[in-house]
């Protein structure tokens, strides 16, 4: 029970705990100080499951129970399991936007990975920026990893009607400013729509992100869409357990899963789901920690030609539960397979690959997920535009948008920043038809900082009040996953670093071709360039502390808005002994 551990061991582990010196005992006391025998730890696996579990993340506020499943998984595997915790984000509660913290809390998950004694981790996933955020950190240390996501809540229940999260938030509220909602019915919502654990439960960027780690193969299969509060979430988590003890034995790390073709696969599936444009910024940024060269361009290629079939809110009308129960993403991967449209070799955390683990699941429910051959939407992939306002790219996500809009020229109604959009939205002597262009600037990486949700603006009452529901509009932001309409996005190089989106004016014309994948201000360069001049950087929000640091080294949205010396991977190696 006392005696230490062979010297000699394959287990990454074994360079804290099989030592016979001064440092062995240290590490080894310190483990027994809360009752564990020896025999517990000698030898086995490590695994760590990281947590992130707060409070502060509504969504994530089951995971201790999650937690307790993993580690019962691990210890039914042989394996010895250590929780721990790292930053949480949630896009409820904290501002200015979880996205300013998402490098932030990547570089937690990295350090504290490759600092412990660890030989595997489970990622405890689930509110948005919680898992980029833990795959980001745990890809640039590269153990064997799988992540384990939260689930989506039970779906939202009003007055005999089924609502989703974000996405009737967006609705109602728009009713309300139109004066076609009372205050009372509004808030009378708020809790009939989130009655349960779980993340967002519409296909907004938590769900895709589940989806993500599914289709990237990182996740168990099933991983996307089982309900948080559904018994074989747990079941998942427990045998994600067992699995990442497994994955030890068989040297199964993140980067002999993470491949190029993975990230193509999984461009493919969010195409499919009808998945959040977050993903594509969140992507980007997890395959350059893994060394896989992910560009805009891969994104449109990749997800070309490809079919929207899920038919769930914010592109349709049904919700994760439904998903789930209709077959769930396996369902839509074997509809991707059979139409040629998946690279079926592709490895996952199980041990076998994407197409072993779908090609025979069912489908029951073909409303809400439709046939390759007979898709919700057609061609419906990420659209990457072009042109002299988005030189680096801007992206628009087709099957949200209006059909008609595709194709639009229109007069610039510019918000110099979202405070000037508050000031003047409501404005009924705002200058603005529906065929204008909203211009929204000063909100991208370094601009807000943190490249907010707010690209889906507000339409003008006056508007609303004539039944117009959908409006060209054009930003450096993001927008929720929840989000939906005519909205190009992540426009490159942003406002704040001088784009040319910084030097629009009122009436201006701008025109948007998205089959032509074109984004265009119709202003002369020599015109432009006597703009340029004129115009000077904003100053930085905050000049100290983690905002000083996002500030002087986040990269582009097109480069996945991580931080330029995070890009990469340093291992699991660590050099020293810590006395
Ligand atoms: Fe956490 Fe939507 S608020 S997933």
């Amino acid at each position: 029970m006392t005696k230490p551990a062979p010297e000699k061991s394959a287990l990454r582990s074994a360079q804290w705990f099989a030592r016979r010196d001064i440092y062995g005992f240290i590490y080894r006391s310190w483990l027994k100080n809360r009752g564990i025998p020896q025999d517990q730890f000698e030898g086995r696996p490590v695994v760590g499951i990281c947590n992130t579990y707060s409070e502060l993340v509504p969504c994530n506020s089951h995971f201790r129970t999650i937690a307790e499943h993993v580690k019962a998984g691990v210890l039914e595997a042989g394996g010895f399991p250590l929780e721990f915790p790292v930053m949480s984000l949630g896009e409820t509660l904290l501002r200015p936007t979880a996205m300013l913290y998402r490098n932030l809390a990547s570089m937690d998950v990295e350090e504290s990975i490759r600092g412990n004694p660890l030989d595997a981790v489970v990622l405890l996933v689930g509110c948005d920026k919680t898992t980029p955020s833990l795959v980001m950190g745990a890809a640039s240390v590269d153990l064997p990893a799988i992540a384990v996501s939260g689930g989506p809540m039970l779906s939202g229940k009003y007055r005999g009607a089924d609502i989703g999260s974000g996405t009737n938030v967006w609705s109602m509220s728009e009713d309300l400013r139109a004066g076609r909602l009372s205050l009372d019915a509004f808030h009378e919502a708020e809790a009939c729509m989130h009655r349960s654990h779980g993340h967002c439960m519409t296909m907004g960027t938590a769900s895709t992100m589940a989806s993500m780690v599914e289709a990237l193969g990182i996740g168990m299969p099933g991983n996307a869409a089982i309900p948080a509060v559904d018994a074989r979430r747990n079941l998942l988590a427990r045998m994600a357990g067992r699995r990442a003890v497994e994955m030890v034995g068989e040297k199964l790390t993140l980067s002999r899963v993470l491949t190029r073709k993975a990230f193509e696969n999984a461009i493919r599936v969010n195409a499919a789901i009808g998945g959040s444009t977050n993903a594509v910024i969140h992507l980007i940024a997890i395959a350059r920690r893994i060394g896989v060269a992910l560009t805009l361009d891969d994104w449109d290629r990749a997800g070309r030609g490809v079919h929207t079939l899920v038919n769930l809110m914010p592109s349709g009308k049904y919700l994760m539960e439904d998903f789930y129960y209709a077959g769930g993403l396996p369902a839509v991967i074997r509809e991707l397979g059979r139409a040629g449209k998946l690279h079926k070799d592709a490895l996952t955390v199980n041990g076998s690959t994407l197409w072993q683990n779908c090609r025979d699941a069912p489908c029951w429910n073909r409303d809400v997920i439709h046939p390759f051959g007979s898709p919700f939407k057609e061609n419906a992939g990420i659209a990457v535009l072009r042109g002299n306002l988005c030189p680096d790219g801007a992206i628009i996500k087709p099957s949200a948008a209006t059909p008609e809009l595709m194709r639009h020229r229109g007069r610039a109604v510019v918000f110099s920043d979202i405070e000037d959009l508050h000031r003047r939205i409501d404005d009924p002597k705002l200058r603005i038809d529906p065929s204008c262009v909203m211009v929204l600037r000063n909100c991208g990486p370094k601009g807000y900082p943190g490249m907010a949700e707010v690209g889906n603006m507000p339409l003008p009452p006056k508007l609303l009040k004539r039944g117009i529901t959908d409006m060209v509009r054009i930003s450096d932001a993001r927008m929720s996953g929840t989000a939906y309409g005519t909205v190009v996005l992540h426009i490159a190089p942003e406002a704040a670093v001088g784009g040319a989106l910084a030097l629009v004016r009122d009436g201006d014309m701008i025109e948007l071709d998205v089959q032509g994948r074109r984004l265009q201000l119709d202003v002369a360069a020599a015109e432009l360039e006597a703009r340029r001049k004129e115009w000077r950087p904003p100053k930085p929000a905050l000049d100290r502390g983690y905002w000083k640091l996002y500030h002087d080294h986040v990269l582009q949205a097109s480069e996945g808005a991580d931080l330029d010396f995070l890009v990469g991977s340093s291992g699991a190696f660590v050099p020293r002994d810590n006395h």
